[in-house]
Order: C-alpha cells, then structure tokens, then sequence
C-alpha cells in the first residue's frame, strides 16, 4: 500500500469543482473554485478531502505521520491535466517534412506525394510491437513530465486491420504497464493508403465492414474517429463511418474543418458527435449547431502554429455557447510536441481565450471530451488523485511565463510519479 499523500499551504488550488455532470460552457469556463491556503488528503489512489489548511489540519492533523507531506507554499495545484487529441502511438519521425514546409510546401501537398501521414503508416507497419511500444512510451512519459496525467490515443496510422490492431495493441500495454492512463480511439479513417487511391471507396467499406467490427469485439477502442477533410474522407463518407461505429458501440469523434472549411462542424452536430476537433475553419452556421448540440470543441492550436495557419476562434466558440477543450494533437506531422502547458499558452495568445479558460479546457472539459469527467479533471473527493503541482504562485502566471516547464510534482492515482 502506497502512504498516503498530503499536499498542504498551496497558494492556490485550483479545483474547478462542479463541472462533472455536463461540459463547462460560457462565463462558467472562468471560474476555477479556488481555495486559497489550500490542502487535499489523498488516499487509496482516490482523493479524500479537498479544503483549507485549517479544515485539513482539524480532519486529518492527527494522521500527519503517516503520509508523505508536500509543502506546497507559493505554488500552483491543478487536476492532473487531461490531453483528449493524440496520436500518441506511431513510429518515426518528419523533421525532413517540417524543413520541406519551412521551403514552401504544404501539409496537403507533401500527404498527396505519398509523405505526411502515409510516411508515418509506412513507419507504423514496419515497426513491431515492442519498438512501437518503446518509442510511444517515451512521449508517454514526456506527458508525465508536463504534468498530464490521462490521454486519449488514436490509431490510424495502420491502415490495415492486423496494424491498427497493432496501434490499438500497444496503446493497451501502455496503459497497462504505464502510470498514465491512455483512452483508445479507432482512426482507421485516418487517411486512404496508398493502395487504395484509385478506389477509395474500397478502403470506406474495409473499414466500416472489417475494422470496425473488429476492433469493438476486441473491445480495444472506444471512440471513432475520422479525417473529414478534402482529399481525405468527404463529410457523407465521414457520416457513414462513424455511424458504422455508433453501431458498435465506438462514440464518434471527428477531425472537422481543419485545413478547409469542409461542414465537419455541421456533421458533428447532426450524428451528435462526442467532440469535433481542430476547427479553424469552422464556419459560423457550424458552430452554432455545435453549441445547440452539445458537441465538444477540441482545440488543436499548436497543430496551427506548427502549420503556420491561423489558429480557430476559440473566442468566438465559447461566446456561442460551446465547450472548449484544449490538447496537444501530439503526432508526428502536424504538432510532434507533448507540452499540454505550451498549448494552454497558445490557447491564450492565439485564440483569445483567459487563463482561467484554458485551464478548463485541459482539465474538466478535457475529461468531458473523452467521457471521464465523473473520475477526473477536476479536485473533488471520490475523484481519482491526479493531482499537478506547478512551481508558479497562481494560474495566471502559468500563463504569464509562457513556454516553461513550470510542473514541480506530478501525483497519479495517489502515488507520486514526477517529484
Ligand atoms: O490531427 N489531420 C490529421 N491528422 C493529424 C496529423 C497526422 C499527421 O500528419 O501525421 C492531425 O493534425
Ligand atoms: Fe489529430
């Protein structure tokens, strides 16, 4: 059994308590429930009792001497942050594409010559399981480092079933063996293979009659995801493979509107979708249906300052009402980076969202994201203990000191992983 933990005198803890039932919308996105002097009791890999010093001190004072204190004066204490986008699971690396891009070329343009996603998918099939395995557990524990302590990893860079089973395989192991907590997404509609361009209509049936199936009986995924984009999956394609999905049981999710405006948004509404992602050239009308919805905005705005577009207008989303939440994308072509915090910055200076805003999003919109909000995202008693702890005196200053590593300790499920 693991001591207990207490985390004591935090100059603020940020709770974002009350948000679990239903994603955090409107003015609500800016109100963290801070507890100033702030104490938590975790134990049992559950958080026990969040509070003051002094409530703390008066409940569990007297059993002091059992746990492993954290002194957490001058800092900053947060839910362990929740990334709900990445393409964790890949192997290899495009650092040559990142220069071709700087020389001109475009993200579309080097996928349509047979590079981007397909050069990962070639990497992907050539890898085994256990150097799939090594390579992805390092990113993994990169998140840790940055304080993220669940995240939600696709497939999709298989493209056949025996290797998206793969992806889904080692996603499995991770969170087996690993501390952080992974939630498999199927993306078998990630892009059409090379071997299928001449009939991509062929792959769309691959797909919603062998893979899917599939991978739900296997129980290795429990969202479905699709790259609705053109040239890519066109929106009635995208509709039929994540209907295909719902039917077995794989929650939609969708990358919508990213490089064009393509009515991702208005898919996502329409089937319900759980999120619609990326979305910077969502249009208005698009928006709008997302907010009567209920459809979760997952804001990718490293994947816009790597691709050097203009990110989405998060602004303008939360004033329509929807839900934010904010992720890395973390993949190897368009946001190879696992810094949640930088992305949290970017959400601020790029897509005029506040400080506390950002931190709702890669925290209890983030776990609405990926249907965990009863476990995590926020600190409240009952809830997993995932807990971060930043070296910053207040989540302004998270913000402020922009492109820092700020995480001072990382608690998961009660034990101390990051000191
Ligand atoms: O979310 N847009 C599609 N998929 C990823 C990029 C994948 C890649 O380039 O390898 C994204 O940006
Ligand atoms: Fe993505």
């Amino acid at each position: 059994m693991i001591k207990p933990v207490w985390i004591r005198h935090a100059s603020q803890l940020a709770t974002l308590a009350g948000g679990s039932e239903e994603p955090v919308v409107g003015d609500r996105m800016n109100e963290l429930t801070i507890i100033e002097d702030g104490s938590i009791w975790l134990e049992a890999g559950v958080i026990q009792r969040v509070g003051t010093d002094e409530e703390l001190e008066q409940a569990y004072g007297h059993r002091a001497h059992e746990a492993q204190i954290i002194d957490a004066a001058g800092k900053l204490v947060t839910p362990g942050l929740v990334d709900p986008h990445t393409h964790l699971v890949h192997a290899g690396s495009r650092q040559n594409e990142f220069n071709m891009r700087l020389n001109g070329a475009t993200y579309m343009e080097i996928m349509n010559n047979g590079g981007g996603i397909h050069s990962t998918t070639a990497a992907t099939r050539e890898a085994s399981h256990e150097e799939l395995f090594a390579q992805s557990k390092r990113r993994l524990d990169q998140f840790l480092l940055h304080g993220v302590t669940t995240v939600e990893a696709k497939s999709g860079y298989g493209l056949t079933l025996a290797d998206e089973i793969k992806q889904l395989e080692v996603a499995k192991q991770l969170h087996e063996s690993h501390p952080m907590d992974i939630i498999s997404t199927f993306m078998g509609a990630h892009a059409v293979p090379r071997e299928y361009r001449e009939d991509p209509e062929a792959f769309v049936e691959l797909v919603t009659q062998e893979m899917i199936p599939e991978v739900a009986r296997r129980k290795l995924a429990e969202f479905n995801d699709v790259f609705c984009e053109r040239g890519v999956f066109t929106p009635e394609q995208s509709k039929r493979i994540l209907e295909a999905g719902a039917r077995h049981g794989l929650l939609p999710k969708i990358h919508a509107d990213e490089i064009e405006p393509y009515e991702g948004a208005e898919l996502a509404a329409a089937i319900g979708a759980v999120s619609a992602d990326h979305l910077l050239r969502a249009s208005d009308r698009g928006i709008q249906l997302m907010a009567e919805a209920g459809v979760i905005a997952v804001l990718l705005p490293g994947t816009a300052f790597f691709l050097m577009a203009e990110s989405a207008n998060g602004r303008k989303m939360i004033d329509a009402g929807v839900a934010v939440a904010i992720s890395t994308d973390c993949n190897p072509g368009s946001s190879p980076t696992v810094s949640l915090p930088l992305i949290m910055n970017l959400g601020c200076l790029k897509m005029g969202m506040t400080p506390a805003e950002v931190l709702t999003a890669a925290t209890i919109n983030a776990a609405h994201a990926i249907r965990r909000a009863h476990e995590i995202g926020s600190l409240e008693a009952g809830k997993k203990a995932d807990v971060t702890i930043f070296d910053v005196p207040d989540f302004m200053t998270l913000q402020y000191r922009y492109g820092i590593n700020h995480v001072d300790t990382v608690v998961k499920n009660g034990a101390i992983v990051v000191a």
